[in-house]
């Protein structure tokens, strides 16, 4: 039996800027929080930077010759502010020439480009300057958006402003596990809102450019699970859900931040201060699409001890706790339980109805291994049959959902756990930079060539 997705479905693969591309001081780029974050010891695992990464700057030929081969008919990439403008601001046309040549490439290859904005590589000067706690650095985002559409918008339609804001401003300025590494939970909502600012600032901008384009921001959800249904749990699954889930979602939907939410961070005294007269109304710019990431759900439950340790990215949300992932993990710890995803996804058809989804990023990390030249991952393509089976359930009740990105195309830079992580459906040899497909790319040019799942 094959269960077939809708005629036009996008299918594609993601990736970002600084997690490939390495080259990272090539034709005038300039640092970013990354380069910064990476170099200091004790942030990353095994001292890892992206220097060098898959040399996806100088190989991006060979990479989309890959993709081609693979026949797989979308590319979701990200475009580094640091390279098209150094220090946040004047214009480097060398780094600008490289989308150029990739977009190009693409096209001629006929693969349709998705680009992101900003997928968390601000620039450094811009750190310097406050970083995304900095309310300037929103407008400075939609100047940097306006440019990179002048100069690409003629061949991309879709356009993504920002990726996982939740994890930019919670994991960036609230625990600090991810650049630039700062622990001050005030600031890092702060920055969320300025991220969603900077997003709508950015949709506005690339409509005044006029053409026309698809607008979307990708947001990652954890859907909250309990292990017991009563209040008391019942309210820390709300904390957490109305933190990791709404706090991005509800004022990009034009119904402004939760006011539950609002109570749960009184407290902390720095977000109502930050929303200015019209803000939400140009966070809210309608959206064409919005874009899913889906890897884990999570699981909640209540803290009587304000000042008890919290495993929550935001430990200044009191009350609830994070509990350790269970049943089978991937080799990054996370949960696989495709039915949150089905559920995520049904949640979503009925909180924004109207608005269509694509899945922007889904995959799983596995310790993957090259023998005779082939890479043997059968559980990656199990998470992938399962998790593209959970999108399948909630397209036939009735969710909206127009396309899936698999991350990632290649192994690469995973953030704070550097190269430890793969999740490339397309192995990665950091020494030699040999590429070797996967097992898991093979199934996943299947599916794309059937626009189908066969026998689940
Ligand atoms: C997401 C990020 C992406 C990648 C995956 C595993 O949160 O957007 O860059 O690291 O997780």
């Amino acid at each position: 039996m094959t269960r077939s997705f809708p005629a036009g479905f996008r299918w594609g693969t993601a990736t970002a800027s600084y997690q490939i591309e390495g080259s990272a001081t090539a034709d005038g780029r300039g640092p970013s929080i990354w380069d910064t974050f990476s170099a200091e010891p004790g942030r990353v695992a095994d001292g890892a930077t992206g220097d060098r990464a898959c040399e996806h700057y100088l190989r991006y030929d060979e990479d989309v010759d890959l993709l081609s081969g693979l026949g797989i008919p979308y590319y979701r990439f990200s475009v580094a502010w640091s390279r098209v403008m150094p220090d946040g601001r004047a214009i480097e046309p060398r780094g600008l020439a490289f989308y150029d040549r990739l977009v190009d490439k693409l096209l001629q290859r006929g693969i349709t480009p998705m680009v992101t904005l900003y997928h968390w590589d601000l620039p450094q000067a811009l750190q310097d300057e406050g970083g995304w706690p900095n309310r300037d650095v929103a407008s400075l985002f939609a100047d940097y958006a306006q440019t990179v559409h002048k100069a690409l918008g003629d061949r991309v339609r879709q356009w993504t402003t920002i990726n996982e804001p939740f994890c930019a401003a919670f994991i960036g300025y609230g625990n600090g596990d991810h650049a630039p590494g700062i622990q001050d939970e005030g600031a890092a909502l702060v920055a969320g809102h300025h991220l969603l600012l900077a997003h709508g600032q950015a949709a506005q901008a690339l409509r005044a450019n006029g053409g026309e384009q698809e607008v979307s921001i990708v947001l990652n959800f954890a859907p909250v699970l309990t292990d017991v249904d009563d209040a008391t749990h019942r309210e820390a699954a709300r904390k957490f859900d109305f933190l990791h889930n709404r706090f991005f979602l509800d004022p990009l939907l034009g119904r402004g931040y939760p006011p539950e939410l609002l109570a749960d961070l009184d407290h902390l005294g720095t977000l109502e201060p930050a929303i200015a007269d019209g803000d939400l109304e140009v966070i809210a710019q309608p959206l064409d699409v919005l874009g899913v990431n889906y890897y884990a759900p999570a699981r909640a439950v209540p803290l009587d001890d304000p000042e008890a340790d919290s495993n929550c990215p935001l430990p200044g949300l009191r009350g609830m706790d994070v509990l350790p992932p269970r049943g089978e993990l991937t080799s990054i710890g996370w949960e696989q339980r495709p039915e949150s995803f089905t559920d995520l996804l049904l949640w979503l058809r009925g909180h924004c109805p109207g608005l269509p989804l694509v899945i922007a990023e889904n995959g799983a990390a596995f310790e993957d291994e090259v023998v005779d030249g082939r890479v043997h991952d059968e559980q990656r393509v199990r998470y992938f049959a399962e998790h593209l089976g959970a999108v399948h359930d909630a397209i036939e009740r009735g969710a909206d959902i127009r396309g899936y990105m698999a991350w990632s195309l290649l192994d690469n830079f995973e953030w704070a756990m550097g190269y430890t992580k793969r999740f490339g459906i397309v192995h990665v040899d950091f020494e030699t930079q040999e590429r070797t497909l996967k097992d898991s790319a093979r199934f996943f040019a299947d599916v794309v060539a059937r626009n189908g799942l066969i026998g689940l």
